[in-house]
């Protein structure tokens, strides 16, 4: 697609292919969003799907209870029959109630914002031991000396499993998480059945162990809260607790790197905005919440409707049986809704974003991705008082999960 204006262009919005898109697209992918809110809101992919890029249709659809996200028929012909399968058809993630339900109702209490709290110490250590670290190192890549640390280490933590372990399990995580991208090569995928099966056997002695344990607490790590509820009489199968501990690494480690990474990254971009963040002239959590907005670290979700949507904007009906792609990453741009949606406002209220979702599989995590993000992003800004590139920050190439492959830097 060639991007001819920044005006409404039906026939370049229609040729957009979001299984083939340009390179210039991982760098910023706003201008063909802004296009396709414009001129084709309700847009037919060539695979026959449907992507949807406004606020008003994504929230109607991600709320919308009779959409299903279980694709055990498509992720068998993707993936074959194996490790990589059973996870990607085991977690609630995707699976639709009862199981979904039945899933998260056990893990929920452990995620509430007031039980995340618990970690809120660990979590300041580890930033100020990280920062030790770049502080030592002055040039750094900020992404993968500082902002993928700190999350795979608490996940770690939460998970109940050594913190030493974090570059190893967020190794083999990655390779579980990869083969969810379009169009992969056949090793990717033979890799991805390895690797889980590699991660399941990591983690079993550590199951085994709370299930021998006479007494154990069930708000101390997932692994614990899930052996409680076994012995409680909830059904959960063993390979379904595993699957929860690869399911909570992978939703929360590179979501939350690329939150803190692009915080870093937009706000040496705005001298305005990172004034305010250093002053404090702006409540963290205010400011944090239009980071989510802005940087959307997971941009497109999949659901499956299940019935006719007639599309509350008018935008037209989408039939029975479709795929949707839901652009969240669009709709929290969207002016419609959001005043001046392409600036960065830490100070904006309302801010009713979707950067972690909406209706059933809103994001478990996000308390706990919050708080990561509004310990660590202000540390940085308080330890450094100058933070300056040391030359030009590379998006990966990754649709769904959008987020700086590097960003070098210079401390001082
Ligand atoms: C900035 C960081 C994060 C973002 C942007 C994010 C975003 C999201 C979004 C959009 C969903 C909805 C998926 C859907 O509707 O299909 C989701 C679900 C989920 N997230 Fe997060 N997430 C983040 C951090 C975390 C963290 C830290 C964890 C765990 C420690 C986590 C675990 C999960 C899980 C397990 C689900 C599935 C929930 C369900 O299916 O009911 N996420 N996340």
């Amino acid at each position: 697609m060639t991007l001819k204006t920044e005006t409404a262009d039906t026939d370049a919005a229609k040729s957009f292919d979001l299984l083939n898109v340009p390179d210039e697209y991982f760098e910023n992918p706003y201008p063909y969003f802004r296009l396709l809110r414009d001129a084709d809101p309700a847009h037919w992919n060539s695979d026959g799907s449907v992507l949807l890029t406004r606020y008003a249709d994504v929230r109607q659809v991600w709320r919308d209870i009779s959409g299903e996200v279980f694709k055990g028929e498509q992720f068998g012909q993707r993936f074959g029959e194996g490790p990589l399968l059973e996870h990607h058809t085991s977690t609630m993630l995707f699976r639709d109630p009862p199981d979904h339900d039945r899933l998260r109702n056990i893990v929920n209490p452990f995620f509430s914002q007031a039980s995340i709290q618990s970690v809120r110490g660990f979590i300041e250590e580890t930033v100020e031991k990280y920062l030790d670290v770049v502080a030592e190192k002055r040039d750094i890549d900020f992404v993968s000396d500082f902002a993928f640390r700190l999350p795979v280490a608490v996940i770690c933590k939460l998970i109940g499993v050594p913190v030493e372990d974090a570059d190893y399990i967020q190794g083999v995580g990655r390779k579980v998480l990869f083969p969810l991208n379009p169009a992969v090569p056949a090793e990717v995928i033979a890799e991805g059945h390895d690797a889980t099966a590699e991660f399941k056997s990591y983690l079993r002695p550590f199951l085994e162990k709370r299930q021998r344990s006479s007494d154990i607490d069930p708000m101390s790590d997932v692994l614990s809260a899930m052996v409680a509820a076994q012995r409680n009489g909830v059904t959960v199968s063993d390979d379904e607790i595993l699957h929860m501990c690869i399911v909570t690494l992978n939703g929360g480690h590179e979501t939350t790197t690329n939150l803190i990474s692009q915080s870093i990254h937009y706000l040496l971009d705005d001298p305005e905005a990172m004034a305010q963040m250093r002053n404090g002239d702006v409540p963290v959590n205010v400011a944090i919440e239009e980071l989510v907005r802005f940087i959307t670290p997971l941009q497109l979700q999949g659901r499956r409707v299940t019935r006719d949507i007639e599309l509350d904007s008018g935008n037209g009906t989408i039939p029975k049986g479709t795929e949707v792609i839901i652009c969240q990453a669009s709709a929290n741009r969207d002016d419609r809704v959001f005043d001046n949606p392409e600036k960065l406002n830490l100070a904006r209220k309302p801010n009713n974003h979707m950067g972690f979702g909406a209706g059933i599989h809103v994001c478990i995590g996000r308390p706990l991705a919050r708080l990561e993000a509004s310990v660590a992003v202000p540390a940085v800004l308080r330890r450094f008082k100058t933070i300056e590139r040391t030359g030009p920050a590379h998006f990966n190439h990754n649709t769904r999960f959008r987020g700086l492959a590097d960003l070098p830097l210079r401390l001082a």
